[in-house]
């Protein structure tokens, strides 16, 4: 039980260039991975008829598709997503879209998440773009706002994982990438944190991609990943 529990929390982003490349992953990987996350390099190359796949093979599907658009497209996009029988879709946390999608999800059991600020800008990236927030004031107004238009959770860097529980309470779900287990390459990620580190911190789901699927033992990087998250759920995050 305790071990479900700890994999329902790990979401291995299949960021590979074809479906017959995830649908590799997804075998090797086998019961010690049951969420998946299929982005936009993927949902491209024909990921979507995959995403519906492992649905209906009993495995949980995160759509991160970052819709943003006028209303009545992203309401239509999002009713579509719900038929698909994914479990997570993102949107970006702007009040409209937050809560087209939010509006548009009928009796399906679809959970928005919002993408607050992306966490490759910075404060002169977004003057730039015309704001008048630096991140942290922007991230915390969104985060507020998606709470207002009742989506589901945040996607959010680890580090911001605390203060956004401390902010939002405990229903927020809090979904962070940016994990890497002690030893793991960093890559192109800038802040990163082990997994037992972000499950303390508040997150409820870790989205973990290269430390499993370029592992030269994909299956053992799960499991041990998941083994981790286990041992700091039974210490009491
Ligand atoms: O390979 P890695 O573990 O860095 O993959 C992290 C995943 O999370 C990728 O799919 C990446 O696009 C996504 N992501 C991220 N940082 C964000 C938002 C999404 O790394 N701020």
């Amino acid at each position: 039980m305790t071990m479900d529990a700890a994999r329902d929390r790990l979401i291995v982003a299949l960021d590979l260039p074809s479906v017959a490349d995830a649908r590799a992953m997804v075998a090797a990987l086998g019961e010690d991975v049951s969420f998946y996350k299929i982005g936009m390099e993927l949902t491209y190359a024909g990921g979507l008829p995959l995403a519906q796949e492992l649905a209906r093979a009993g495995k949980k599907v995160f759509l991160d598709l970052k819709l943003h658009d006028i209303p009545n497209t992203v309401a239509r996009a999002t009713a579509q997503v719900a038929e698909m029988g994914a479990t997570f879709l993102t949107v970006h946390a702007y009040p409209q879209t937050m809560r087209a999608a939010r509006g548009a999800l009928g009796s399906s059991s679809l959970k928005i998440l919002a993408v607050t600020v992306m966490t490759s800008y910075d404060d002169s990236d977004l003057a730039a773009a015309g704001y008048a927030y630096g991140v942290k004031e922007l991230v915390a107004r969104r985060a507020r706002q998606a709470q207002e238009a009742q989506v589901h959770g945040l996607i959010l860097s680890p580090e911001e994982a605390p203060d956004m529980r401390a902010l939002l309470g405990p229903d927020m779900l809090l979904v962070t990438p940016g994990v890497r287990p002690a030893g793991a390459e960093i890559g192109d990620q800038k802040r990163v944190m082990t997994p037992a580190r972000a499950i303390a911190g508040g997150a409820d789901h870790l989205v973990v991609g290269r430390p499993v699927t370029q592992a030269p033992d994909p299956r053992a990087a799960a499991q041990a990943i998941v083994r981790e998250i286990a041992q700091q759920m039974a210490r009491g995050a």
